[in-house]
């Protein structure tokens, strides 16, 4: 036996027991990791999502209805400065097809995602928030669109909008400096987060991994971070170059640390929503299954109309933006059940204690079952 590999062992049973380590301890485990070590890391990762899920995979239904954004991420490949990026914004109404047709398919929960697009004011927001809610009361809606005042996110809040992901990126204040310009900070990152929490969103924050500059003690500090914000969901990913943003040369991510660091978060949080996400399954053809495998239990197939996909394309080759995107839902539903796990039809609050204080008490068996029909129609 190899010691070093007992005491990583120990330390992940720590993790399991007490759901945090100290910087060095995380650390120890990244770069001391093996496949061995992985293996028994995603096998406790399993054995902690399925008492809390069972093998039920949420669905969110991701609908980027706009690709304009006034930032300028050095990562990002919709960039205010990316000029060949060709723009484009849903209307209203498109944005309600876009959950219609999600709604026959199954799908209870929507998220709007879109860059920092000014057009969108709040009370243009607010009217699209009030009518998803007014005719989808059965389903959880979702925002992404960046950081906003307080007085925004409240009104955001009190439309209906029940959920909010602001992924944090880095912990560390002068890593996050060196992704973002300097008008972008950790610490307004920070404060939104924090107002999104006391206004009673269910929060998700996030960070790429491989992003430029990184370090095993930057992620550490993102898993100390995660600690403290007891966030309900966790959005995770690799970081995967643009060719037309500043880190066009930059090294991509890997699936192998996107996975061992979903296993560590399933440890940490361990009723937290935790998708596998599109940039795992596009950096590995089986990247999403293996997210999975690794502790995950939520999904994010693509809702937008098919003709945009390809113009909200953050990093290069990004997956199901091609003629094949119709086809997203039959497509995940495949491949969730080939290893052993099931697709419901869902809100998927969280499980977390003292999670989302406005979860719907449904009664709506009849029309899930109804909705699993016709999708297996
Ligand atoms: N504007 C909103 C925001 O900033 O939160 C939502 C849209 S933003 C494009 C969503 C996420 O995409 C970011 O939080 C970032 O982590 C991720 N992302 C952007 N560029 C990426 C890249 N090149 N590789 C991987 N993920 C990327
Ligand atoms: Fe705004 Fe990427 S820079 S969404």
């Amino acid at each position: 036996m190899n010691p070093a590999i007992d005491q990583l062992k120990d330390l992940i049973d720590k993790l399991e027991a007490e759901h945090v380590l100290s910087g060095q301890e995380f650390v120890s485990l990244i770069d001391g990791r093996t496949s061995e070590l992985s293996e028994c890391l995603f096998e406790k990762a399993r054995r902690i999502r399925q008492e809390h899920y069972g093998n039920d995979v949420y669905l969110r239904g991701l609908i980027e209805f706009t690709n304009y954004c006034k930032n300028d991420c050095y990562y990002c490949g919709i960039r205010k400065s990316n000029g060949r990026a060709s723009r484009y914004r849903l209307t209203k109404d498109q944005i309600l097809s876009c959950c219609e047709q999600g709604y026959r398919l199954g799908f209870r929960t929507f998220v709007l995602q879109g860059g920092e697009d000014g057009f969108y004011r709040d009370d243009v927001l607010v009217e699209i928030i009030r009518t998803i809610k007014a005719h989808f009361p059965d389903c959880a809606l979702t925002l992404s669109i960046g950081e906003r005042s307080y007085e925004s996110y409240r009104s955001f809040y009190e439309a209906g909008a029940d959920r909010y992901l602001l992924r944090h990126e880095t912990a560390d204040p002068a890593h996050y400096g060196k992704l973002h310009p300097p008008v972008l900070t950790f610490e307004a990152r920070k404060k939104c987060l924090m107002d999104l929490k006391e206004i009673g969103f269910e929060v998700g924050c996030g960070f790429m991994v491989g992003s430029p500059g990184q370090t095993s003690e930057h992620l550490a500090k993102d898993l100390i971070f995660l600690h403290e914000l007891q966030p309900q969901m966790v959005g995770i990913g690799p970081f995967i170059a643009h060719h037309d943003t500043p880190f066009a040369a930059e090294e991509s991510g890997t699936a192998e640390l996107t996975l061992f660091l979903l296993g560590l978060i399933r440890l940490m949080l361990p009723a937290v929503l935790l998708p596998a996400t599109t940039a795992l399954g596009t950096i590995d053809p089986l990247g999403r299954e293996k997210g999975i495998l690794a502790g995950a239990n939520v999904v994010m197939p693509n809702l937008s109309p098919v003709e945009v996909r390809d113009k909200y394309m953050l990093y290069d080759n990004k997956i199901c933006t091609g003629d094949e995107a119709a086809e997203c839902r039959g497509c995940i539903d495949r491949r969730i059940s080939g290893i052993g796990y099931q697709i419901v039809v869902d809100r998927g609050d969280s499980k977390q204690v003292g999670g989302d204080s406005r979860k719907f008490d449904s009664d709506s068996k009849q029309a899930d079952d109804a909705a699993i029909r016709n999708f297996n129609r």
